[in-house]
């Protein structure tokens, strides 16, 4: 990654989970000192255990529900990166109480705190859920339907709040809508896995993955390099027309089920054989779920100057390396 947000004093909220723990490591390398505000509520030690310890990181466990906790977090920041959230589309049919509390309270607490300590940029977690049912292909921006589930309709609120702050307080926000994220530290276990790391896991120990329906939805999937590389680029871009907007953040190609699944196969078939006798078993469709999702990335490519770099194959075929050494 050639442009590079540096010397610069930034929060991670969320800083313990998936993606979070990601930009924290990217972050230290180029240079900033980092603070993690987390809750370790879906968050991880082992992630964060790398940077306990050195000089430019401060851990901070709290709760982006307690507007302190957020105040707190702020004191002396000037780009916030919020990745803190619930995910899952089935945790929140669930429980869309706890989602609703965490999503959009917790969102609007990150970001008055953010107001109110004069912070340079506020970049925020976003999502492809927002597009809900939307029937064009690819998704672009301006383009959303009505959300599918309690997690896509926190997702957009917090765009709606996003867009009333830089309006009414001038705060220079910014949102980029993940296409399922895929990569190195992310959680296989649990009823809320993403697809990748659950169907890896299970290969690994030579059982068989469930594919909710006929295998044919299919993904825009992300591997993480991409999501890093969009949050730098957020929060170094200039131009007055990429500030106040939201961006999707994706590869730009479509991937189904049965073809994720054959090329997981594949690769992890390399390390152990007896993968590839494996076959995945049918289930029933999951509410809420989009049948399609694909991302132009149209709008990031000229606002931001991102470019993607590795596609499925390529982050698959790191990030299986990645969990065959350390699962
Ligand atoms: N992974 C994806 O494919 C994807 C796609 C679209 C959007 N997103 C968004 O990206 C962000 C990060 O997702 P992820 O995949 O890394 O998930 P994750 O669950 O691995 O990370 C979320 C982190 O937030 C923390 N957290 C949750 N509630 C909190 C609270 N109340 N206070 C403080 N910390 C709290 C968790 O402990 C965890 O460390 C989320 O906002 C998610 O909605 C992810």
């Amino acid at each position: 990654m050639d442009r590079q947000l540096s010397n610069s004093r930034v929060l991670v909220t969320g800083g313990a989970g998936f993606i979070g723990s990601n930009l924290i490591e990217s972050l230290l390398q180029s240079g900033n000192s980092v603070v993690c505000l987390d809750n370790f509520s879906t968050g991880r030690i082992e992630n964060i255990k790398d940077f306990t310890g050195t000089p430019c990181f401060k851990m901070i466990e709290g709760d982006i529900r307690n507007f302190n906790d957020c105040l707190k977090a702020v004191t002396g920041i000037e780009y916030v990166f919020h990745q803190a959230a619930l995910g899952s589309v089935p945790r929140s049919i669930k429980d869309p109480v706890t989602t609703t509390d965490v999503n959009i309270g917790g969102f609007v607490k990150m970001l008055f705190a953010s107001k109110e300590a004069g912070v340079k940029r506020f970049i925020y977690a976003a999502s492809s859920s927002t597009y809900g049912d939307h029937p064009d292909l690819p998704k672009v921006e301006d383009k959303i339907g009505m959300p599918l589930s309690p997690y896509g309709i926190t997702k957009y609120v917090n765009e709606l709040f996003a867009s009333n702050f830089a309006s009414t307080y001038s705060m220079e926000v910014i949102g980029l809508r993940y296409f399922n994220v895929f990569g190195r530290r992310q959680d296989p276990d649990g009823a809320y896995a993403a697809v990748i790391p659950k169907f890896l896991k299970l290969l690994m120990n030579h059982q068989a993955p469930v594919i909710n329906g006929d295998g044919s939805y299919s993904r825009d999937f992300t591997y993480i390099d991409n999501v890093l590389q969009a949050n730098h680029l957020a929060a170094i871009v200039t131009g007055k027309t990429a500030i106040n907007q939201v961006f999707n953040v994706a590869h730009g190609e479509r991937t189904s089920l049965n073809q994720l699944f054959e090329i997981i196969k594949e690769i992890a078939g390399r390390y152990d054989m007896e993968i590839l006798n494996i076959n995945p078993v049918y289930g029933p469709a999951r509410a809420g779920d989009i049948p399609h999702s694909h991302a132009s990335i149209e709008k990031a490519k000229n606002l931001l100057g991102y470019c993607p770099g590795k596609n499925v194959e390529e982050g698959l075929n790191e990030a299986v390396d990645w969990f065959w050494k350390h699962l």
